[in-house]
C-alpha cells in the first residue's frame, strides 16, 4: 500500500469509527422538552421525526396537536412527577415562568446534563444554576391555541461555540432543525433583541397582527424604537448600525400579515408579557446609561401598565 492509499484508509477507519461513535451516542443520548408550546413542540416534533429519545413536559399528561409540515399528536408527560434524568433539556417556557419549573428541573439533572434555554430575552441565564446552561437565538415562528399549535416558520437555533453545543449540533445532525454555532452569540443574542423589541411592542400595544406594519405611522414609529433599541446595544458593546434597521424592516416585511407574535398571543390571552427580559431590560439598560429613550418610554409604561397586578 503506499502512501495515500494508507493515508486513505486511515482516514476511513477514522471516519467509520466516529460515524460509529455518533450513532452509538445518539442511541444513548436521551433529551427533553419542556414546556409544550409552540416551541418546544416544533423542537420535539423534529427530535422524534429524526429517531432520537425525546420526551416533551408539561404541566400535566395530556396529547397536543402540531400542525407543522404534517399535522402530528404529540404526547406530553406531567414535569412534576418525572424521576427521570437527562443528558440535553430544552427549556421552552415563557421566561415569565421559570421560578415555576426549577425544582422539577433540579431533579431532571446529573452530572453531565446541559440545558438550552429556548427564550426570547436577556438576562434569565444566571436563573439556571442547576447545571451548565446555553442561551438560543431561537427563530421558530408559532402560535399555541390551547393545545392546538401552528407553526408558521422557521427551525433555526443559534448556540454559541462551545465543545458542548458542537456536541449537541452533531447529535442533532440528523433532524430537520437548523443549528447554527456562532462565535457572536451575544450579538446575535442582541440583534433577536432588536427584532421582537420592534415587532413584539408594537403587536402587543396595538392587539393586533403583523398586518399593522402597513401602516406608515406604526412603521415610523418602530423605526424610531428600534433607533433607541440599537442606541443602548450599542452602549453596551455593540455595534449595530442604522441600516440595520432596513433590515429588520424587511424581516417584518417578510411576515405573514395574519401572524401575531409571541407577546400578541400573550395579551390577546391575559397573559403576562415577557416585557421584563425584553422592554424592560432595554429601558434598565438606558437608565443605566443615562440615555434619552422617549419611544422606549412610553412603550414600557404602557407594557408595565398592562402588567400591573396582572399573576
Ligand atoms: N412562539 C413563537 O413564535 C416564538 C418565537 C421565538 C421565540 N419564542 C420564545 O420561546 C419561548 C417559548 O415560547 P412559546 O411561544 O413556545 O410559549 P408557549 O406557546 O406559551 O408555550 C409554553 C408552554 O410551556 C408551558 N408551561 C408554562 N409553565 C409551565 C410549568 N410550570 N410547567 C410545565 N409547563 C409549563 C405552557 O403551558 P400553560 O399554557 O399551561 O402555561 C405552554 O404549554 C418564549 O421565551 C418565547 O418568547 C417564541
Amino acid at each position: 500500500m503506499d502512501s495515500t492509499s494508507f493515508l486513505q484508509a486511515e482516514f476511513i477507519i477514522i471516519k467509520y469509527e466516529r460515524t460509529d461513535h455518533y450513532k452509538k451516542e445518539n442511541f444513548m443520548t436521551n433529551f427533553a422538552v419542556i414546556g409544550p408550546g409552540a416551541v418546544g413542540s416544533v423542537i420535539t416534533n423534529e427530535l422524534r421525526n429524526a429517531g432520537l429519545d425525546v420526551k416533551l413536559f408539561g404541566r400535566k399528561e395530556q396529547q397536543i396537536t402540531l400542525l407543522s409540515a404534517q399535522q402530528v399528536k404529540l404526547n406530553v408527560s406531567s414535569l412534576v412527577v418525572n424521576q427521570q434524568q437527562f443528558d440535553f433539556i430544552f427549556v421552552a417556557i415563557k421566561a415569565t415562568k421559570i421560578a415555576e419549573i426549577k425544582d422539577a428541573l433540579i431533579k431532571m439533572c446529573h452530572d453531565g446534563t446541559i440545558i438550552i434555554v429556548c427564550q426570547n430575552g436577556m438576562g434569565q441565564l444566571p436563573e439556571f444554576t442547576m447545571a451548565p446552561a446555553f442561551q438560543a437565538a431561537v427563530y421558530i415562528s408559532g402560535q399555541n391555541k390551547e393545545g392546538h399549535i401552528t407553526h408558521f416558520r422557521d427551525r433555526k437555533l443559534i448556540l454559541p461555540n462551545h465543545e458542548q453545543m458542537l456536541r449537541l449540533k452533531t447529535l442533532l445532525h440528523d433532524t430537520q432543525l437548523e443549528v447554527i454555532i456562532t462565535d457572536d452569540q451575544k450579538t446575535l443574542l442582541w440583534y433577536k433583541m432588536l427584532v421582537n423589541l420592534g415587532i413584539n411592542t408594537v403587536t402587543a400595544l396595538a392587539k393586533n397582527t403583523a398586518v399593522i406594519m402597513e401602516m406608515p405611522a406604526v412603521e415610523k414609529m418602530v423605526r424610531e424604537l428600534l433607533a433607541e433599541g440599537i442606541m443602548i446595544a450599542n452602549s453596551e458593546g455593540e455595534s449595530f448600525q442604522e441600516s440595520d434597521i432596513d433590515e429588520i424592516l424587511a424581516i417584518y416585511a417578510g411576515y405573514p400579515p395574519d401572524m401575531g407574535t409571541s407577546m400578541y398571543y400573550d395579551t390577546m390571552n391575559n397573559r403576562l408579557l415577557e416585557y421584563e427580559f425584553i422592554q424592560g431590560e432595554f429601558l434598565r439598560l438606558a437608565q443605566q446609561h443615562k440615555l434619552n429613550t422617549p419611544v422606549l418610554d412610553i412603550c414600557c409604561t404602557l407594557l408595565a401598565a398592562y402588567q400591573y397586578n396582572k399573576k
